[in-house]
């Protein structure tokens, strides 16, 4: 721990939030806590409690709640260095603080302990062990300057390495096995070669190891979320990405970061990759900051032709009218730069297609205009998208043309678009109301049940670290992705530190605004109860069980829409056996 953390910690400790809230309002005891007026919302009634224990207060009413200094901060209105200050004086400590200074130092080991890795991981593919690794990435066309650009490694076969080079330098496992370079006693990445993975500023956060002989393992096996590193706020070659979208006006977005890679080698440097996921409001904002000229190029598979309508939606809904260039069907960029040269990709890029023209065109495939049904359902389709098209004179054009190529009138169209453009208005405002009444009851209580059991168990692993231990040895990933975040966010306080107390993790939580809210929303009174064991497994029962459900639920809509029977069957059996863990 940095001295900075010691000084917060002394001062913290000689500050009892009993004693500090007394000073603003008058406090009774009752049983173990303390009752008095909560000062942030308007009420007569002692609604507010603290606790000397847990050195927390919780509001049951408005629901603020947190430790000394968000008492403080809250009250005096100020942030938490000036809240700081103002406790150092009251117990007479004398002390300067930078917030940022303490982040940085607090971080500073974890990129530290990537650098190193790389290194090591790049030094193993410069050696003579690395023949094979290296014939596979020549066989790729990936070349010695690319290997260098991208800092690509190789981690070997033996067991352990890493892991020995780092805990000699002083890395202890905890940290290793954090971080998500060793697995136990053991190195994580194991045969692999090795890609970092940076964040925005081009720091490697983490690593993404790919097979490279043939083997039943995943292909890729990536870095967890880690405290530096946030998947939702990660783009990979977002650093470099940023000086040439300004160069070249615009900035591709692609799938994978061998596409980055590729894309790179034929001079295209203003890419960047998602890896594989759903693009998050982070990260959408993240791209509008490079260029309001983004090209999304995905795998011309049916994948990615979902990733670019998911994609596409998120970008618009910032306002940008984002660019779409679409691959053969068994291509990624990687591949078709590799089958038809730089020349024939540059030319997609020129002709790239505006995102909304590419939804209408998507609408009209595979449809038989013979069929009067197929095209009445393709009209509807298009007037439905076209009554979300803002631009009038864009609606008027492409109406045109879908009045000529279906040979019905244009007066008629329009007459039921415009009836549609205020259907569309009404729906919107009445949206919200309705969906949490539609989904059915037993939906709704089993939702709530889970709920319920999420926020235990994150109660549970803020007061005894029973609850931690179980949440990692149960490997249990919490659904919700805030939760999740929050619980990792809680074993690594818990391994870093040693010991787990909520009213610390609070002063952690100030960092990280997303991080606090959670905690405000999963902490209740359950943190005055005591903890047994049985609780912390059935709490644990009904967030696995919620868990399968909802991947039945997955599989089952899936196996519905599937036609191929041998597909389907595969499916099924996949249910049969989620099932079987059920019981
Ligand atoms: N990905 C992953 N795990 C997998 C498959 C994919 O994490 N099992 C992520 C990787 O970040 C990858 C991205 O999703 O970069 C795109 O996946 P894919 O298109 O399958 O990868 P390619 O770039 O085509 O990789 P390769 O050419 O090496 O097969
Ligand atoms: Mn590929």
């Amino acid at each position: 721990m940095n001295q900075n953390n010691d000084v917060v910690q002394e001062i913290k400790s000689k500050n009892d939030i009993v004693d500090v809230v007394s000073e603003y309002l008058p406090l009774e005891q009752r049983g173990r806590n303390f009752l008095g007026v909560c000062p942030f919302h308007n009420d007569n009634h002692p609604s507010m409690s603290v606790s000397r224990e847990k050195q927390i207060f919780n509001c049951f009413a408005c629901g603020t709640k947190g430790n000394v200094f968000n008492f403080v901060m809250k009250k005096e209105n100020i942030t938490f260095k000036e809240a700081l200050a103002k406790l150092a004086k009251r117990v007479g400590i004398n002390y300067q603080y930078s917030k940022n200074q303490e982040v940085s130092e607090q971080h500073q080991e974890l990129f530290d302990a990537y650098k190193l890795a790389s290194k090591y991981y790049q030094n193993n593919l410069a050696s003579s062990i690395a023949v094979k690794a290296k014939q596979y990435l020549h066989d790729r066309k990936i070349n010695d300057d690319l290997m260098k650009e991208f800092e690509v490694g190789l981690s070997l076969g033996t067991k352990d390495d890493l892991t020995t080079l780092l805990t000699n330098k002083n890395y202890n496992l905890t940290t290793l096995n954090q971080l998500g370079l060793s697995n136990g006693e053991h190195d994580a990445f194991i045969n692999r070669i090795v890609f970092p993975l940076y964040d925005i500023q081009g720091r490697i956060v983490g690593f993404s190891g790919r097979i490279y002989e043939k083997s039943n393992l995943n292909k890729y096996l990536n870095t967890k979320e880690t405290p530096i590193f946030k998947k939702g706020m990660t783009i990979y070659h977002y650093h470099v990405a940023k000086e040439e979208a300004r160069v070249k006006n615009s900035i591709i977005v692609m799938e994978g970061f061998m596409d980055v890679i590729r894309a790179s080698s034929i001079g295209y440097r203003n890419t960047v990759a998602l890896m594989g996921t759903a693009m998050t409001s982070e990260q959408a904002n993240l791209l509008k900051r490079l260029s309001n000229n983004i090209i999304l190029c995905f795998d011309g598979d049916n994948a990615g032709c979902k990733a670019t309508l998911a994609n596409g939606n998120q970008l618009e809904e910032l306002g940008l009218a984002p660019k779409v260039i679409a691959l053969p069907k068994e291509d990624d960029p990687d591949t078709f730069i590799l089958t038809y040269g730089k020349e024939r990709f540059d030319a997609l890029v020129d002709n790239a297609i505006y995102f909304s023209d590419y939804k209408l065109d998507l609408l009209k495939q595979g449809v038989d205009f013979q069929s009067d049904l197929e095209k009445t359902s393709y009209i509807h389709q298009m007037l439905l998208e076209l009554s979300k098209i803002k631009d009038e004179i864009r609606c008027e054009i492409i109406l045109k043309r879908l009045a000529k190529e279906c040979d019905i009138g244009y007066n008629t169209l329009d007459k039921r678009l415009q009836e549609m453009k205020k259907q569309e208005g009404k729906r919107n405002s009445i949206d919200f109301s309705l969906a949490s009444n539609s989904s059915n009851a037993k939906n709704k209580i089993e939702k709530n049940k889970f709920q319920k059991a999420m926020q235990n168990m994150i109660n549970y692993m803020l007061v005894d670290e029973k609850a931690i231990q179980l949440y990692e040895e149960e490997k249990q990933v919490f659904p919700d992705e805030d939760y999740r975040i929050l619980a990792e966010e809680i074993a690594y306080y818990y391994h870093m530190h040693g010991k787990i107390s909520v009213s610390d993790f609070y002063t952690y939580a100030l960092e990280n605004e997303k991080l606090q809210k959670t905690l405000d929303l999963a902490v209740d009174d359950v943190i005055m109860e005591l903890v047994t064991k049985q609780g912390i497994i059935d709490c644990l029962k009904v967030i696995q069980e919620y868990r399968l459900n909802q991947e039945i639920k997955r599989l089952t809509s899936k196996m519905e829409k599937e036609v191929d029977p041998l597909e389907q069957a595969k499916i099924a059996k996949e249910i049969i056996e989620l099932r079987n863990k059920e019981r």
